[in-house]
């Protein structure tokens, strides 16, 4: 296994839309178990293929306290959601901001799993966030791109000023 570099905002790679995986081959396999690597050393709870800089769909996310519960999706889809709810996110593409984002409360996704098996899966609090938080990712959107124009703007002024003091 092996880690992975993480794009930070605003790099354009970010805004790059992800294509459907064919066939859950090995080569599939290394880049969620590289993912989960990577994920799980940044530290993080989800991570989707574009912030890797890979267009294969997809997402891999661990919520749980002990880090013993991984979650691979592969071609994931949004196939139901219902009702609101708000919950400060932060993103490993965008370190250091946290702020509020209005989503779904409960989601119905369905992808394949790490064996190339279909399933689907309906839930919601944190974990509902986190999917549909990631596979914005797979569709080139960050979820500071939710926030008001003001608050995007001085977002990348603070992202392009750390990237100049880390170079
Ligand atoms: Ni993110």
């Amino acid at each position: 296994m092996s880690l992975l570099e993480i794009l930070k905002h605003p790099d354009p790679r970010l805004r790059k839309k992800s294509v459907t995986v064919e066939s859950v081959t090995d080569a599939v396999r290394q880049l969620v178990d590289d993912m989960f690597e990577t994920m799980y050393a940044a530290p993080g709870i989800g991570l989707a293929s574009t912030q890797v800089n890979d267009s294969r769909s997809v997402v891999v996310i661990d919520i749980s306290e002990d880090r013993g519960q991984p979650l691979c999706l592969i071609n994931p889809k949004i196939t139901d959601s219902s009702g609101e709810a708000a919950h400060e996110e932060g993103c490993l593409s965008v370190p250091g901001i946290y702020e509020n984002v209005t989503r779904a409360e409960e989601v119905t996704v369905e992808a394949l799993n790490r064996d190339g098996d279909h399933f689907e899966l309906k839930t919601d609090g944190v974990l509902a966030v986190c999917i549909q938080h990631e596979l914005e990712h797979l569709d080139g959107k960050l979820f500071v791109d939710h926030l008001s124009r003001l608050k995007q703007q001085r977002i990348r002024k603070k992202m392009e000023k750390q990237r100049r003091e880390t170079m």
